[in-house]
């Protein structure tokens, strides 16, 4: 039985993955590393501080750590300059509608997001009300694919993990949402998404009957 989901933010719920890549691509332009779409799925679900570090190694360059912690706070400003500009039309289709439905139906929700910046980002496309626990960046210390933050919304939520669904858009992600014992649908895709017990494109018609049948099926 299906009690809580719980819901990554980047990329499940808005499309933010597009702003973090045009980040990371100024910078790691700045730094003279080359810095592909494909890169860019390294870095989905991945900390910051993690992030930068797998570009440095991209580029083959070491630097001190008070250098990383200006260039992440770089990285960031130019994140933020992005994400200050984001409108309610950029929430992915159907997601709200889904999250909706579900509450109506019962089944707490928590977000489960490595970002920093989650709480501004849900006060900025005023959703944050649809979350009955929301566990960020701030709150965790061991980054996805450790089942930490998933772990602490189903604690949050109080509902055990095999009642617990997870929606996640990385790699990283669907591994921290296994790891916690949990079941998991990818959003995306499937090619980079193997791992999850089934991969929706996105919310657009999805409905809590379907997810149902989903992991029925698994079962
Ligand atoms: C999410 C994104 C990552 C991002 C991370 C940290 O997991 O998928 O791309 O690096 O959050 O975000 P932050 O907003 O704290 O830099
Ligand atoms: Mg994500």
């Amino acid at each position: 039985e299906i009690k809580a989901c719980l819901f990554d933010l980047d990329g499940v719920i808005v499309d933010t993955a597009k702003y973090h890549y045009l980040a990371w691509q100024q910078l790691a332009n700045g730094l003279g590393i080359s810095f592909t779409e494909e890169h860019n799925e390294l870095l989905k679900g991945v900390s910051r501080m993690r992030s930068l570090d797998i570009i440095l190694e991209l580029g083959n360059t070491t630097l001190a750590d008070d250098e990383k912690m200006k260039l992440a706070t770089q990285k960031n400003e130019i994140y933020l300059s992005y994400i200050q500009r984001m409108k309610d039309d950029e929430l992915l289709p159907g997601v709200k509608e889904f999250i909706e439905e579900i509450r109506n139906k019962g089944i707490v929700v928590a977000l489960g997001s490595a970002s920093k910046n989650a709480r501004l980002i849900l006060k900025q496309l005023h959703i944050e009300e649809l979350f009955d626990a929301i566990i960020d960046g701030n709150e965790v210390t061991q980054a996805k694919p450790d089942p930490e933050v998933f772990l602490k919304g189903a604690e949050a939520l109080q509902v055990e993990s095999r009642s617990c669904v997870v929606f996640e858009d990385a790699i990283a992600g669907v591994e921290a949402a296994k790891n916690a014992g949990m079941a998991c649908i990818g959003v995306g895709d499937p090619k980079n998404l193997s791992e999850a017990d089934q991969v929706i494109s996105g919310f657009e018609g999805f409905n809590l009957k379907q997810l149902a049948t989903f992991l029925s099926d698994k079962n």
